[in-house]
């Protein structure tokens, strides 16, 4: 065993390996055949705190009945992308195509979304898309105040789980609702604001929904877009 020991060392030594513990220095877990196996300090992917507490907050999104729109709903929309995104989008409530599939931004203007994104070097699986509420309104009527509130907690764990360096809200009903706030949309744009309870920069731009009815407002939704990233990178 002594010599196996010094065989083990020279070949770790030939690998450039010099920092080693001998296994019964690791802490052990029965292994099969009831074996000890080293454990090694890494949680096992998927379960750090951070990932638990996705799952949990993701179920209970699905299960949610905070409000009345859960009887009408097909399923509720939790959001989507990328956990560590350094960009959140925030949209307003998932329409007609997205109650259905249970993604954020699928339908036309997520097409739309998808594009403006790839127009800033950004793949949409870079970013995070979540919306100010998680069901679906009947007929994509505004969502009441009580549906925002009951809706509240969770974005704001969304936010504080991604930690993102900056939120773009998309449209009138995110960002107001997003910076507490009854200015008109077109007041909101060009302007760095904080997300409250946070120290992260928000920036305001049409929603691609009305850009489709508006194709002109496109290129002041891309100047926004272009202000987002010198935000991003503390220019502004
Ligand atoms: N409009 C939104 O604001 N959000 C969606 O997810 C889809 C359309």
């Amino acid at each position: 065993m002594i010599e196996d020991e010094a065989v083990r060392r020279r070949y770790l030594h030939a690998l450039g390996i010099t920092q080693w513990e001998r296994r019964s220095a690791l802490p052990v877990q029965g292994g099969a055949m009831g074996q000890p196996v080293p454990v090694a300090d890494a949680p096992l992917p998927g379960t750090d705190a951070d990932s638990l507490e996705w799952r949990a907050l993701e179920q209970t999104v699905r299960g949610c009945t905070r409000c009345p729109l859960h009887k009408t709903r097909t399923q509720a929309v939790f959001g989507v992308g990328n956990k560590n995104a350094e960009w959140l989008v925030i949209g307003e409530a998932p329409g007609a195509d997205e109650d259905r599939l249970g993604e954020p931004f699928v339908g036309r203007a997520g097409q739309l979304l998808t594009s403006m994104l790839k127009a800033l070097g950004l793949a949409r699986e870079q970013v995070y898309i979540a919306n100010i509420l998680k069901s679906r309104p009947p007929n994509n009527r505004d969502p009441l105040p009580e549906e925002v509130a009951a809706c509240e907690p969770y974005l704001k764990r969304q936010i504080e789980l991604i930690r993102p360096r900056i939120i773009l809200a998309v449209g009138r009903i995110a960002a107001q609702n997003l910076l507490k706030t009854d200015t008109r949309i077109g007041a909101l744009r060009g302007q760095r604001f904080t997300c409250p309870g946070t120290d992260i920069p928000v920036v305001v731009t049409y929603h691609p929904a009305y850009l489709l009815r508006s194709p002109l407002e496109k290129r002041k939704a891309w100047e926004d877009l272009k202000f987002a990233r010198r935000v991003m990178r503390g220019e502004v």
